[in-house]
């Protein structure tokens, strides 16, 4: 891995005096001598649908009124998840149809611009009303979704948006789920049913990140794709594309790539081409010279809401650890993360939110089709982010089977189509000689936990086995490999020693075992590790968590166990070996 990558701020500008008609995109709003953007984020009203189906604000149109017209409602910031915020355990564990309502004013100004809304991510299907009428729809949380919407706004008088969310997580959703039903168990209170996860983290739902509204001229551009073709030294040449929106005759396109210091350091004309320059910057983050791995550790942070500070805090963390690379488990980041990532050299894996798809019916033909949907809205939303090194198209599927072999050769096969760049992956728990799927990767990522769910606390096995492993993994596929999860539930303060499960001691000894056999094939085929997990995280309740999964190195509030400083050492020493000595850190 550890491809390298030029930094380019790419600035378009575009010069037009006609007007037509476009569809919408996913370029991240940024203000400019032509955009506005307006945020609608804050606190706003919220009401949870309680009724037997959760339809009956559907049924009652709560849309066309004021939410707290309908009935009580509460205070919701958005972005956040609902789930943690109230101290009703109702709420907490809802399914269900939750509603969020606002009120806001529009610049008169604006009737001459395009108004789009931008919703950033809502968990999982959304309808969403201005001013009573529907305007948008979409399925799938942890991605964004927009939307023309000036012919709903009132540009006199206050205007209300309305977003109905529904978390409800069945076979045909990404991730899947279902409803476990006891609706005519007399042994269970009356109507009771359940969700049920494939997956090991909290089904945290709502707004979870930024919504905004933000203007466009009439002419506009609507999509930028950028990619390297070649870099030698300073010298890069970059190809571009620019979907205008609402082009006409007269339309005319001049483009520039300038630096974060807003320097001009190339430009051209016209939709597409290349364009070269002489001041591309290979960057990593800690003056590294070597370009063999992404030496890691998985973010588990709260990657799928939005939380300024947390992001910061989390950078400062990966920074402290030395880490240089992550994976987008088990979905899309926000943006505002893979801002940071591209900012500040950490490479990642972007994972779409594809993890748990395990029974048959996950493999379904119009999973197949909405998988590649996401896949779309994934590499739309990414594709020009020079931290991205790859896409992983799932974490853990049931990849022993020839259904999901059919399944995700499709799926790896699309997201090649429409990204040529970038290799593609996903994540195996299954047996090197059973996997189905891992021969249509062009790298494999193996998650494996010896000494945990198997073995359990006895670490003198970790490295016979893995070493075992990682041989017939690379002897069957023949290409490089990573080990993207491995780790031990670890509550701070235990200690034992000798060591025992769940101690510090223990995540300490579990951790070097790996390590030593890391170190004798990082030179060789495995090009990354990753621990799992960089903080402690919530999960479903279950007997095997206690309070959430606490495999993290970090607390949940980001604080380091003593396994922290075991790889603090381990990466600045590989750093260390690998920075040129004239080199400042
Ligand atoms: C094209 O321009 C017209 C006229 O300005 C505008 O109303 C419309 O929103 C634009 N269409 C699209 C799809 O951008
Ligand atoms: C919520 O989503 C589930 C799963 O798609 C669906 O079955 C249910 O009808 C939805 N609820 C409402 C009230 O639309
Ligand atoms: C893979 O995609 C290519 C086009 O990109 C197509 O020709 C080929 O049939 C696809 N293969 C499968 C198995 O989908
Ligand atoms: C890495 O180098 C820095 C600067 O020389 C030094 O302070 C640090 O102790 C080294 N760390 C390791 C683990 O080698
Ligand atoms: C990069 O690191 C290697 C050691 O891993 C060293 O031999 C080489 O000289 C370094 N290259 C540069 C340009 O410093």
């Amino acid at each position: 891995m550890g491809k390298s990558t030029v930094y380019v701020c790419f600035s378009i500008l575009l010069m037009f005096n006609i007007y037509s008609s476009c569809h919408s995109s996913s370029l991240y709003p940024r203000p400019s001598e032509t955009r506005q953007i307006q945020e609608l984020n804050g606190m706003w009203n919220f009401r949870a649908d309680f009724s037997p189906n959760s339809d009956r604000g559907f049924t009652e149109k709560w849309f066309r009124f004021p939410l707290s017209k309908t009935g009580p409602v509460i205070p919701m910031p958005v972005p956040s998840s609902f789930n943690d915020i109230t101290t009703d355990k109702k709420l907490r564990d809802f399914t269900g149809i939750v509603w969020y309502d606002r009120e806001f004013y529009v610049s008169p100004d604006w009737q001459m611009k395009r108004v789009v809304l931008r919703i950033d991510s809502a968990h999982y299907a959304s309808v969403v009303y201005v001013n009573g009428k529907p305007t948008l729809e979409h399925i799938g949380g942890h991605l964004p979704f927009e939307g023309e919407i000036a012919t709903f706004l009132n540009f006199d008088k206050v205007n209300r948006i309305t977003i109905a969310v529904n978390n409800t997580l069945t076979p045909y959703t990404l991730p899947p789920g279902t409803i476990s039903h006891h609706k005519n168990d007399p042994r269970y209170p009356p109507g009771y049913s359940v969700q049920v996860l494939q997956f090991d983290f909290f089904n945290y739902a709502g707004i979870h990140r930024q919504v905004r509204l933000y203007t466009t001229p009439a002419v506009y551009i609507n999509d930028i794709t950028v990619t390297t073709l070649n870099i030698q030294e300073t010298n890069a040449i970059l190809k571009y594309a620019v979907k205008v929106g609402n082009a006409t005759q007269g339309t005319t396109i001049s483009v520039e790539v300038v630096n974060k210091e807003g320097m001009v350091l190339a430009s051209s004309s016209g939709d597409s081409g290349n364009i070269e320059t002489k001041a591309a910057h290979l960057w990593w983050p800690y003056t590294m010279n070597t370009t063999h791995y992404g030496y890691l550790y998985t973010l588990k942070i709260r990657g799928k809401g939005l939380d300024f500070p947390l992001i910061a805090r989390d950078f400062n963390m990966l920074k402290w650890l030395g880490a240089n690379c992550f994976r987008t488990s088990h979905y899309p980041y926000a943006e505002e993360i893979m801002d940071q990532a591209d900012e500040q050299g950490i490479v990642v894996i972007d994972e779409s939110p594809a993890v748990g798809l395990k029974m048959k019916v996950n493999f379904c033909k119009k999973n197949l089709e909405y998988h590649t949907r996401v896949m779309t809205e994934l590499v739309s939303r990414d594709k020009n982010r020079p931290s991205v090194i790859a896409w992983s198209v799932a974490n853990e599927p049931k990849s022993d089977t020839d259904y999901a072999a059919d399944y995700f050769q499709h799926v790896i096969n699309y997201t090649k189509g429409i990204d040529p760049t970038r290799p593609v992956t996903f994540v195996s728990s299954s047996d090197y000689d059973k996997d189905q799927v891992a021969k249509y990767t062009d790298f494999q990522c193996i998650n494996r936990y010896y000494g945990w769910y198997q073995d359990t606390g006895h670490t003198e096995t970790i490295a016979t086995h893995l070493s075992y492993d990682l041989d017939h993994w690379y002897k069957v596929l023949q290409k490089p490999i990573m080990v993207t999860e491995y780790g031990a539930d670890t509550v701070p303060g235990l200690h034992a020693e000798p060591s025992f499960v769940f101690t510090e001691d223990y995540q300490v000894e579990f951790l070097k075992q790996y390590h030593a056999v890391f170190d004798k094939y990082r030179t060789r085929f495995l090009v990354g590790e990753m621990v799992w997990n960089f903080a402690d995280f919530m999960t479903d309740q279950s007997v095997t968590r206690v309070l959430g999964n606490k495999k993290g190195i970090l607390t949940r509030q980001r604080q380091p166990k003593a396994a922290a400083y075991v790889l603090q050492t381990r990466y600045w020493s590989m750093i260390n070996a690998t920075t040129p000595v004239h080199d400042e850190l």
